[in-house]
């Protein structure tokens, strides 16, 4: 094994055994880009092979995690999803006026959770109903989930992720950035919105989860289960599903599989799950 085969063992190690994250085999250039910018960032004046050794013995760890995630998102991605939380789920809570208690599992730099709200107001508005709701929204990565928790965006990037059922200017609020030559518009998600989420920082290869059991109506798990093995997929799973009460629903990405929970499950649409079974 050369030294550089060596260093990137080293970090595939690290990294499963602090998140769970398998690294394929064609990632060389990701892993070297990844581990420069990690010791420019971390001021570290050694080589990265005694960088790999302080982060094993727990220097560093957070840098670490947040320099190996993959944080690709956008609002309303995968749209059927929020359609079918829209047309099937929030139609129920807003005619027994109970709240629906809603969880995103990887919630990355945001999108995905305020989708998960702008959909609740959009129903509210068509059913002209209140409905009472309310999203837990974790990830692993603490930068992330600065950057979800301030809730500012790009309009350039954004602007083409809404569905047309989706009025922009009814959850955001347009201010302009002028740099030198640049002139940017920024998008800042309206209280309303930030108030309806919370984020956390979680760990979804942690042996349990800091919830009670049945505590979910809906849980979002999507486009992270791709980033593991799959016997720690079907772990992860299971450990959700124990959180998701019996009827409510579970949205997967569009390349992810239910594994196990199969039997336990109801397919409703394209990887929507509602649970039918408990697991003993
Ligand atoms: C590609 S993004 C997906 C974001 C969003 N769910 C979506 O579908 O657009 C994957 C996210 O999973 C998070 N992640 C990776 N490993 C994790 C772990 N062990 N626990 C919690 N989150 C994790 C990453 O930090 C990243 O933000």
């Amino acid at each position: 094994m050369d030294d550089t085969q060596h260093l990137h063992e080293k970090v595939k190690t690290i990294l499963y055994s602090l998140t769970g994250i398998t690294l394929a085999e064609n990632k060389d250039i990701m892993i070297a880009n990844r581990l420069h910018k990690l010791r420019r960032d971390t001021s570290f004046s050694g080589d990265l092979d005694q960088l790999l050794d302080v982060i094993s013995e727990g220097k560093h760890t957070t840098e670490f995690i947040n320099s190996f995630t993959t944080n690709k998102t956008h609002f309303f991605r995968e749209d059927f999803h929020f359609t079918d939380l829209r047309d099937r789920v929030l139609p129920e809570f807003a005619n027994s006026g109970q709240e629906v208690k809603m969880y995103c599992s990887a919630s990355s730099t945001g999108e995905e959770p305020y989708s998960m709200a702008m959909t609740v107001f959009e129903t509210e508005a068509i059913l002209n109903k209140k409905i009472r709701a309310s999203i837990i929204a974790t990830d692993i990565d603490t930068n992330v989930l600065q950057y979800a928790a301030n809730g500012v965006y790009r309009f350039s990037k954004s602007s083409k992720e809404f569905p047309e059922w989706i009025s922009p200017q009814k959850y955001f609020k347009r201010r302009v950035k002028k740099s030198l030559a640049i002139e940017e518009v920024l998008i800042k998600v309206k209280p309303e919105l930030q108030r309806m989420v919370s984020f956390q920082v979680m760990n979804l290869n942690d042996n349990s989860y800091p919830f009670a059991q049945d505590q979910f109506d809906v849980v979002f798990c999507r486009n992270v289960l791709i980033y593991f093995s799959v016997e720690d997929q079907d772990a992860i799973l299971r450990k959700l599903f124990k959180h998701l009460k019996m009827g409510g629903t579970l949205y997967i990405g569009h390349s992810e599989s239910p594994h196990s929970l199969i039997d336990y499950v109801k397919r409703v649409g394209q990887n929507i799950f509602i649970k039918t079974k408990e697991i003993h």
